[in-house]
């Protein structure tokens, strides 16, 4: 592919290139248990905007790796992201019955298959990343592990779900949302990196900056995007976040300063790319898809 295509572009392209690196590398649907693997492959193939893929093929650009090298690592991350998702729509979570326009896992397979569809699909992602053409193994499975853990993907849940239904303050909000979907998203652009030349830590923090930033942001536009969204055009139950009492940066800051806060942060994290050049075009154009975008 040019180099030079434009975003839309290059980022479908990147979007079909993980979904056919995961097409290949899930179990079949009719290997029993059928159901299991029905499950698990509905919950990650066709659908998805694949964020957190694109962001570690983009950030892999930094470094000069070649896509094939990265696409353990995009496949390991949308694996986590699409668990994270089924178990999120469960009805002892969000109890969502929509998710990339589709009726969720649970709707379709039933809670318990669900379920285990999406402890499944965590494992898998392991094995996945563990098979990867890895610069240093050790680093970089315990970063995946850390990022979807209690100290990441999960703790955020735990605390959202803790926090149903109080008004928290602004940092605790911030904390929250870091942990529930900024910690993947860091995680994706840090193990996109790392399949390149080995960086700097100067690199390295420029590089945690744009995804701090980016992370945070992405989860303040899906906020904004439950109060202004649909759910034809978001593909998932619009007005949740109201009708279930949680605190969002929309619920605390009203959706206009919400969407500045989101701009705000697409600077900081266009900011941080600064020094890495055309090198970071795709992230730069990440930044801005992801802080203006209407799904
Ligand atoms: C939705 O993530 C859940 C959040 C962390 C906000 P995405 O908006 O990336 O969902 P898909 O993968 O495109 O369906
Ligand atoms: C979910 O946040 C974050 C995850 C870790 C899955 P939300 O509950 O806001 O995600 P949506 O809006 O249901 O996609
Ligand atoms: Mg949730
Ligand atoms: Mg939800
Ligand atoms: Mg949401």
């Amino acid at each position: 592919m040019n180099p030079d295509v434009a975003f839309p572009i290059w980022s479908q392209d990147r979007a079909q290139r993980v979904g056919a690196v995961l097409e290949r590398c899930m179990p079949r649907g009719d290997e029993p248990p059928q159901s299991l693997h029905q499950a698990m492959r509905y919950a990650v193939l066709d659908g998805g905007k694949r964020v957190r893929a694109l962001l570690a093929y983009a950030a892999g650009e930094v470094s000069g790796s070649d896509p094939c090298i990265v696409d353990g690592p995009a496949a390991a991350v949308e694996l986590i992201h699409a668990y994270s998702l089924i178990h999120d729509d469960l009805p002892c979570m969000d109890d969502d019955a929509l998710r990339r326009g589709k009726p969720s896992c649970h709707v379709a397979f039933g809670e318990a298959t669900a379920l285990l569809a999406g402890d499944a699909l965590q494992a898998f992602a392991f094995e996945v990343l563990a098979g990867a053409n890895l610069r240093d193994p050790r680093a970089q499975l315990p970063l995946l592990a850390r990022a979807a853990g209690s100290r990441g993907m999960a703790g955020g849940q735990a605390l959202d779900l803790a926090n149903t239904g109080t008004m928290l303050r602004l940092s605790e909000l911030e904390t929250m949302h870091r942990l529930k979907t900024g910690a993947l998203i860091q995680a994706a652009v840090r193990l996109g990196a790392d399949c390149g030349r080995s960086m700097g830590a100067d690199d390295n923090d420029a590089l945690d900056r744009y995804a701090s930033a980016i992370g945070l942001a992405f989860q303040v536009v899906d906020d904004v995007l439950d109060v202004e969204g649909t759910a034809q055009s978001l593909g998932k139950t619009a007005g949740k976040d109201a009708a279930q009492r949680k605190s969002t940066y929309v619920s605390l800051l009203g959706p206009s300063a919400a969407r500045e806060r989101a701009q705000v942060l697409r600077e900081e994290a266009r900011a941080a790319l600064g020094r890495f050049g055309t090198a970071a075009r795709r992230l730069g154009e990440i930044a801005d898809w992801l802080t203006t975008r209407s799904h």
